[in-house]
């Protein structure tokens, strides 16, 4: 049944090999098969004059939230405020008039983002949420929802559904950028070319889980564990360190690379591994000079990257794991999924339980 297990020890690795599948589906949904272009239903506020716009969300859909952000000002140059919702709906924060608001969940009843819905709304904020559940509470009371197409997820640490919520951010914001004339229409090309090439990319990476269990093994003996990324790849460092407290009970960090001399670098030793996500492109040779503070610690560094990437890691890196080359836009979502495989992997050889982890819940509807 859709609701089984299948051949799979847990609900969590079923959901993990479901990525192709629902990135595929979920693009489906939002560009147009025969013209190749980002095909949106209409947006509750108008992207060529809206002012700001307020992310908000919980978890691991904050996260994704977070490379919305990215991609939405670096593609359609709108101003955009990101925070978890159980901040945001404290903080006051000035909401200009003609203002929209973009929410991320899977479930669509987390209390914390429910609550920073109605706080939007009712400072006249256009609602806009990316949301799995269509009768949930959420895409009801949004003016308009972008529904992901990730199907029911079980494991209560979303792998599957983040993956289908950065599909359709991706899609938001080069629809929003071509309405704005921030995008030209060969690179927009280029962009749709690049997703729709993912669920392909995804399944090959998957195909390739002897590397990731052979990393496990060790990541399953540490402590603690240091995650980098820059730009668009840091929210995915700070992901696959939630990812491995929640399912595996190893403590670890999600940090910027080029924030890491300000703090973390004073835990680096031996015993730390440092796992950076750095494909190639402009970022590239900033993280790689990074990493090379961290080796030159004694830091042991799991680089992942791709064939492009490679050499100048191998360099000073233990492990360099290269990973299909895609553009830089879309290297976020590729990326998410080593990340949740090798929490995945942890959590198996250290025997805890991966589907319902202690002291989680799947949908957190009190505050
Ligand atoms: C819980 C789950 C997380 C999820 C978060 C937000 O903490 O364990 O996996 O990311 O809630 O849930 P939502 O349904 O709003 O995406």
């Amino acid at each position: 049944a859709a609701t089984g297990k299948g051949n799979y020890r847990h609900f969590m690795e079923k959901e993990l090999h479901e990525h192709p599948v629902v990135i595929g589906e979920t693009l489906r949904q939002y560009i147009d098969s025969t013209t190749r272009r980002v095909a949106l239903p209409p947006l509750p506020f108008d992207p060529l004059v809206v002012p700001k716009l307020t992310i908000t969300a919980c978890g691991s859909a904050f996260l994704a939230g977070l490379v919305g952000r990215y991609w939405i000002e670096s593609l359609a140059r709108i101003p955009v405020d990101a925070d978890t919702a159980s901040e945001l709906r404290y903080r006051d924060p000035p909401l200009p008039e003609g203002g929209a608001a973009l929410l991320v969940s899977q479930s669509g009843e987390t209390a914390d983002t429910m609550a920073a819905l109605r706080l939007l709304k009712g400072a006249g904020q256009s609602i806009l949420s990316v949301v799995n559940v269509d009768e949930s509470s959420m895409a009801r009371e949004s003016d308009t929802t972008l529904l992901t197409v990730a199907g029911p997820e079980i494991g209560v640490a979303s792998t599957k559904a983040f993956t289908a919520q950065l599909s359709v951010l991706a899609c938001l914001a080069i629809g929003m950028a071509r309405a704005r004339g921030t995008i030209d229409a060969a690179r927009e090309a280029a962009l749709i070319a690049a997703l729709l090439e993912l669920p392909s990319d995804a399944a090959a990476l998957l195909d390739d889980n002897a590397t990731i269990q052979a990393l496990a093994v060790e990541v399953a003996e540490a402590r603690d564990v240091l995650f980098l990324g820059r730009g668009n790849l840091y929210p995915i460092a700070m992901e696959g360190a939630l990812k491995l407290k929640e399912i595996s009970y190893i403590h670890a960090e999600g940090y910027a690379a080029g924030e890491m001399k300000h703090g973390p670098i004073a835990l680096i030793d031996p015993a730390v591994p440092v796992i950076a996500l750095c494909p190639s492109g402009p970022l590239l040779e900033k993280t790689a000079s990074n990493l090379q503070e961290a080796a030159a610690r004694g830091g042991r560094i799991m680089a992942f990257t791709d064939a492009e990437g490679a050499p100048a890691l191998r360099r000073f890196a233990q492990h360099v794991i290269v990973l299909p080359t895609v553009d830089p836009f879309v290297a976020p979502i590729l990326h998410a999924i080593p990340v949740q495989l090798l929490a995945y992997h942890v959590a198996v050889l250290r025997g805890t339980d991966v589907d319902q982890p202690r002291n989680l819940a799947k949908s957190v509807t009190v505050e």
